[in-house]
C-alpha cells in the first residue's frame, strides 16, 4: 500500500537541525559531536548538484525500465528533480543545510518536492556508485573547460608567433646564448607543450566516460537495469566491467590531476621564460599594464605578474597529484570513505587552471617583441656554429671546424674584439678552407633560413608549424 506523502513543512523542519540522514535505522544515538565536522562534506560536494541530480533523473528512467517503478512514480520522481534543481540554482538550499553531503542534500529536498515517492528512487543505488557516477560527470565537463581555456592559450600564442615570425631572438641552451631563432620558434616551443596538455586532458576525459552507477554499494544492481541505456543517456561512452573495481576506481582522476599537472609545468616554464624575457637585463618582450603590477614601495616597478603568480599556483597542481596518489595508494579493494578526499583536490586543480590559464592568454595577446633591445643583444658568437658547419660544406670534418671555430672564438674574446670583427685573415689562419667571403656567415636571416628541416626556424618550417597547430585548433 502506498503511503501518504509527508507534508512539505515536516520535512524541512526536520532538514533544519540534524540534516536529512541517508542511513541510520541500525543505529542508536546520534553522530559523535566531535565527529560531525569530520563525516560532513557538502562544503565540498555541493557543487556536484547538477551531476547529481542528471544522474537521479536517469537513475529514476533505469527504474521505470526495470520494472521497480511506475511510469507514473517515474514521473513524479522527475518533476520533483526538476523542481530540486531549480532550488538548488538559486543557492537557498545551501543556506545553514545540515546534511551529510549532496546526495542528502538532494534526496531531502526531493522528498519536500516529491513526497514520499522519494523513497523509492534510491534502489539498487548506493552513494558509493552515485558519487563515482556524479565526479566521472564533473570530470569530464571540467576537462571540455580546460581544454577550451588552453585552445585559446595556444591560439594566443599562435598569434605572438606570427607577430614573432621576422624577429629574430638568441635561442638559449643552458640559459646561454646558442644559436638564432625566429620569436616565432621560441613562442611555438609553449604551443606544442599546451597541445601534448590539450591531448592528455582529452585522454583523460575519455578514461572518466566509463559509468559506474549500476555497480551498487559494492556488488552490482539486483534490479535488471539497462547499463548501455544508461550510460548513453549520461554522455558516457559505455558502462564500467566490474562492480567492486567501479566503486573504488579514481584512476580518471588521478589522470585529470596529472594532465593538470602537466599544464601547470608548462604554464610554469612559460612564465619563467616571461619573467626573464621582460626583465630590463633582457627586454625581449612587453606585456600590456594590464598583466602587471606596481609596488607599494617602488614607484618605478612593473612586476609581470601574471607570470610570477601563474608559475607560484603551478605548485598547488603538482601537490594535489601527490595527494590523490597518496589518498589511494593503500586502499582495499571496493570503496572507503577516505575516497571523499578525491574531490577537492580535483576541483582545486581544475579551479586553479581555469583561473591562470585564461590570464596567461591575455598577457599572451598582449605581448609585443622589443626587435631594438633584441638586436643590441645578438652577439656574433651565436652564428659559431654557422661557421663550422661552412666548413662542413667546403669539406671540413665536423670535429675539425669544431675546433677551428673555438680557436677563433678564443681569439676574439683576448682580442676584446665581436666575432663577426675579426680580420678576414684571422679565419683564413684558423682554417684555409674558408673564403674570402667568409663574413658573410655573419647574416642572421641566412643562418636562420639555413635551419629549413622540418621542425627548424627557417620560415617555411616555422609556417608548416603554425599551419598544424591550426589545423589541430581546429580539429
Ligand atoms: N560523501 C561521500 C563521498 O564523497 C559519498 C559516499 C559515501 N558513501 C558511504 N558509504 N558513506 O565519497
Amino acid at each position: 500500500m502506498k503511503r501518504k506523502a509527508k507534508p512539505a513543512s515536516t520535512a524541512k523542519s526536520a532538514a533544519n537541525d540534524a540534516g536529512h540522514s541517508l542511513w541510520g535505522g541500525r543505529f542508536e544515538g546520534g553522530l559523535a559531536p566531535e565527529m560531525r565536522a569530520l563525516n560532513l562534506s557538502l562544503d565540498v560536494d555541493q557543487r556536484l548538484w547538477p551531476e547529481d541530480v542528471r544522474g537521479s533523473r536517469a537513475w529514476a528512467k533505469a527504474l521505470i525500465g526495470a520494472g521497480v517503478i511506475t511510469k507514473a512514480e517515474g514521473k513524479k520522481l522527475d518533476v520533483g528533480l526538476v523542481r530540486v534543481a531549480a532550488r538548488l540554482e538559486t543557492g537557498a538550499p545551501f543556506r545553514n543545510a545540515a546534511d551529510e553531503d549532496v546526495h542528502s542534500l538532494v534526496e531531502r529536498l526531493l522528498f519536500e518536492e516529491a513526497g514520499e515517492v522519494a523513497g523509492k528512487l534510491h534502489t539498487g543505488r548506493s552513494r558509493n556508485d552515485q558519487v563515482a557516477t556524479d565526479f566521472r560527470l564533473w570530470g569530464m565537463g571540467a576537462a571540455d573547460g580546460i581544454e577550451a581555456a588552453l585552445g585559446d592559450l595556444c591560439r594566443a600564442l599562435l598569434a605572438l608567433a606570427t607577430r614573432g615570425v621576422d624577429v629574430i631572438l638568441p635561442g638559449y641552451t643552458h640559459l646561454q646564448q646558442g644559436q638564432p631563432i625566429r620569436g616565432a620558434q621560441w613562442a611555438l616551443a609553449h604551443l606544442w607543450a599546451f597541445d601534448r596538455d590539450r591531448e592528455r586532458i582529452a585522454a583523460a576525459a575519455h578514461a572518466a566516460g566509463v559509468l559506474p552507477l549500476g555497480s551498487g554499494a559494492i556488488a552490482g544492481c539486483p534490479f535488471p537495469v539497462d547499463r548501455d541505456a544508461l550510460a548513453r543517456e549520461l554522455g558516457f561512452h559505455r558502462p564500467s566491467e566490474n562492480s567492486v573495481d567501479a566503486v573504488g576506481d579514481r584512476d580518471w582522476a588521478l589522470d585529470l590531476a596529472y594532465a593538470c599537472a602537466m599544464t601547470g609545468v608548462h604554464l610554469s616554464r612559460l612564465g619563467e621564460d616571461l619573467m626573464l624575457f621582460t626583465s630590463l637585463e633582457f627586454g625581449f618582450l612587453r606585456l600590456a599594464d594590464g598583466y602587471s603590477t606596481g609596488s607599494s614601495l617602488m614607484p618605478q616597478k612593473r612586476n609581470p605578474d601574471v607570470a610570477e603568480l601563474t608559475r607560484g599556483k603551478s605548485a598547488r597542481l603538482t601537490g594535489n597529484l601527490m595527494a590523490l596518489l597518496t589518498l589511494v595508494k593503500g586502499l582495499p579493494t571496493g570503496y572507503n570513505r577516505d575516497l571523499q578526499e578525491d574531490k577537492h583536490t580535483l576541483f582545486d586543480s581544475v579551479d586553479t587552471l581555469l583561473m591562470t590559464v585564461p590570464a596567461m592568454a591575455g598577457g599572451i595577446a598582449s605581448a609585443e617583441f622589443q626587435p631594438k633591445r633584441i638586436q643590441q643583444v645578438l652577439d656574433t658568437q651565436l652564428l659559431a656554429t654557422d661557421l663550422a658547419d661552412e666548413l662542413v660544406r667546403k669539406g671540413v670534418p665536423f670535429r675539425r671546424s669544431h675546433e677551428a671555430v673555438g680557436k677563433l672564438v678564443r681569439r676574439s674574446e683576448l682580442e676584446g674584439v665581436p666575432l663577426a670583427d675579426l680580420p678576414v685573415k684571422a679565419f683564413l689562419e684558423a682554417a684555409p678552407e674558408f673564403g674570402k667571403d667568409v663574413k658573410k656567415v655573419f647574416d642572421w636571416e641566412r643562418s636562420v633560413e639555413s635551419r629549413n628541416a622540418p621542425g627548424g626556424t627557417s620560415k617555411s618550417a616555422v609556417k608548416a608549424q603554425v599551419a598544424e597547430a591550426r589545423r589541430r585548433l581546429k580539429g
